[in-house]
């Protein structure tokens, strides 16, 4: 039974704690925020204790591993000090704001090589991760073009926003690893930012982008990012290749189709965000990062996936702003 401490009570800290709730390898010891409130008001519904004191979790008798859901520049000093105490993590991506950081962490890693997973938990969906196999297995050929579209049903508060890195570091993040999953090795990237979103104009964010990649040999993933999806949190992928294409659908809570007078073949609106459309993912994450660590291996993805992710971010940050194609 892993004991899990759980650092940063928020969106995606309520995720994870009813994640491992549900495992069955794992418990919820502890649940830490820096906002004491906020740690027990999540840590009394699992039945785990809170503290509003983060450093006391890396030193903790009753925790064998974290999960790292602070917000994003944090990342870097919580990965750094679960490895100093030699804790294993699995920490919420980005896995820094900046490359240069993760430059910095890689130093400070040194000699300890610590089990670190990141949370690119797209990888673990279990459509995103048949088709995966099916490539793998040679179904569909050489891959030739991944389609990906992300678009989330409505954006984050402002305040959040302005501490996320922006639309490539946060969003998109998950995007570039998943075309990385299927390319491999990045080699350019163009993208086209838009702001069409008055309720955002201020934020200093693009609410829309559309992004190129191609790697070495000259396959593609087109990603299309929106943050205010009417109908819902709207996540497809199709992977093309040179026998045939994989493609997965939006998933409904119901597979239902209604007729009447007014309309045909309507069915449920897609879920809703995150936390429903991606729980069988958050749930296979975990479950790799219980068994990699119970067998003692470094898990995927890990410190290099989230590092490579950043770099793309970071080109389609430049390439959005000067329209130039960035080559990695
Ligand atoms: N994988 C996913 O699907 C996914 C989804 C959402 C967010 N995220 C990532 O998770 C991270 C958190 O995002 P969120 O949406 O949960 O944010 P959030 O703002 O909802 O929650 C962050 C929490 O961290 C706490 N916090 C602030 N400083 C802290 C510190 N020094 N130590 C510990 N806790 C601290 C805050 O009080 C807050 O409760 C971000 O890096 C984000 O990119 C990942």
């Amino acid at each position: 039974m892993l004991r899990i401490g759980l650092i940063g009570a928020g969106r995606i800290g309520h995720v994870h704690a009813r994640s491992v709730t549900a495992n069955p390898g794992a418990t919820l010891s502890v649940v830490a925020d820096v906002i004491p409130e906020v740690a027990a008001a999540l840590a009394d519904r699992y039945g785990a204790r809170s503290s509003g004191d983060i450093d006391s979790i890396f030193t903790a008798d009753d925790v064998d591993a974290v999960i790292i859901c602070s917000p994003t520049p944090l990342h870097v000093p919580h990965i750094l000090a679960a490895a100093r105490a030699g804790k294993p993590a699995l920490s919420e991506k980005p896995v820094a704001m900046e490359t240069t950081a993760v430059d910095q962490l890689r130093t400070d890693l040194a000699g300890l090589d610590p089990i670190v997973m990141l949370g690119f938990n797209r990888r673990f969906d279990p459509s995103f991760h048949a088709i995966h196999t099916a490539v793998e297995a040679g179904e569909v050929g050489t891959v030739e073009q991944v389609t990906i579209i992300s678009r989330d049903p409505a954006a984050p508060p402002k305040e959040y926003i302005a501490v996320s890195g922006g639309i490539f570091k946060d969003m998109t993040i998950h995007d570039f690893d998943t075309a990385r999953y299927f390319l491999g090795d990045i080699a350019t990237v163009s993208a086209v930012g838009q702001n069409l979103d008055p309720g955002l104009a201020d934020s200093g964010d693009f609410d829309g982008a559309i992004i190129t990649l191609t790697n070495a040999r000259g396959a593609s993933a087109t990603i299309t990012n929106s943050r205010h999806c009417a109908s819902g949190y709207d996540q497809r992928l199709e992977v093309f290749g040179t026998q045939g294409s994989l493609l997965a659908e939006n998933l409904r809570p119901t597979t239902v189709r209604r007729s009447t007078a007014e309309y045909t073949e309507a069915q449920d609106p897609y879920y809703d965000f995150f936390l429903e459309r991606y729980e069988a993912a958050y749930a296979a994450e975990l479950n790799e990062f219980i068994s990699a660590v119970t067998q003692g291996r470094h898990p995927t993805p890990g410190i290099e996936d989230g590092a490579a992710a950043l770099r793309i971010a970071e080109a389609a940050g430049e390439a959005a702003r000067t329209g130039r194609t960035i080559a990695l």
